[in-house]
């Protein structure tokens, strides 16, 4: 189980007295001192450091498979938008896919994104706009069939406008539901970030249709002061 990292051995005064400042540097705006400041005090941030992990959106996906166990030994998965590899590390060792839990099934996980990975041990990555027309084919072909797992933590490039990022990552998570309907396995399970505001109702009605059970989370490790959330549409009904 994913641990807290703020929890008991972190609170009260010692934590206070940790704290980092960042003087402002010449030559360095406010906003990326803030942005500074915040990283070195980020619990999560120090975590992944002292864990391996390539950041501290791992902690997003342990903690989202903590509540619904989709990441199990045996299971097939691809991560759209994978890099820099996070997410890769957190399947990699939950599915087996090195074979190190013994007397376990061994899992397979492929990553796809625009920039090329740094190899994650036990992960196959290509580069590839998921939106391209045989997108589905490609990381069926990659994969040797279908998966049993399709996630995404996919963020367009943010413009600045609340409501143009807001309209742009649920196009990308629409588009993602319908690419998962093609390379899941009947009995799937797909996990998206959303962000909060307004147009999430289309994507809940289409993934009702297609899952028995959706559900809308917002595990620890995302940001309080930020309006991502994340869907996990469990029970694929499959071509029905
Ligand atoms: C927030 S990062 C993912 C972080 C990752 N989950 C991890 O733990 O390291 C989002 C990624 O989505 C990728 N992305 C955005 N649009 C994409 C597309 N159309 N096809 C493939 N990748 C895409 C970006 O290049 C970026 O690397």
């Amino acid at each position: 189980m994913a641990k807290t990292p703020t929890g008991k051995n972190n609170s009260g005064r010692g934590q206070r007295d940790l704290k980092v400042k960042v003087k402002t540097a010449r030559g360095r705006k406010l906003s990326s001192t803030r942005w500074l400041e915040r990283q070195l005090n980020d619990p999560y941030v120090k975590r992944a450091n002292a864990e391996g992990y390539r950041g501290r959106a791992a902690y997003k996906i342990l903690e989202l498979d903590d509540k619904f166990r989709f990441l199990v030994p045996g299971a097939r998965v691809v991560d759209l938008g994978c890099a820099p590899g996070g997410w890769l590390q957190v399947a990699v060792k939950r599915v087996n896919a090195l074979g190190e839990k013994s007397g376990k099934r061994i899992g397979t996980v492929l990553g796809v994104d625009l920039q090329e990975v740094e190899p994650v041990a036990g992960a196959m990555a290509h580069v590839l706009d998921f939106m391209e027309d045989d997108a589905d084919q490609k990381v069926k072909e990659w994969l040797g069939g279908k998966a049993d797992v399709v996630m995404s933590d996919m963020a367009a490039a943010s413009s600045g406008h609340k409501q143009t990022d807001h309209l742009r990552i649920m196009a990308l998570c629409e588009t993602a539901a319908y690419f998962a309907f093609d390379v899941l396995e009947e009995g799937g399970t797909f996990v998206a970030k959303v962000l909060a505001g307004g147009a999430e109702g289309d994507l809940q009605k289409l993934l009702k249709q297609k899952f028995t059970k959706v559900a809308n989370v917002k595990p620890p490790a995302s940001r309080s002061d930020s309006s991502e959330k994340f869907v996990v549409a469990t029970g694929f009904r499959g071509d029905s």
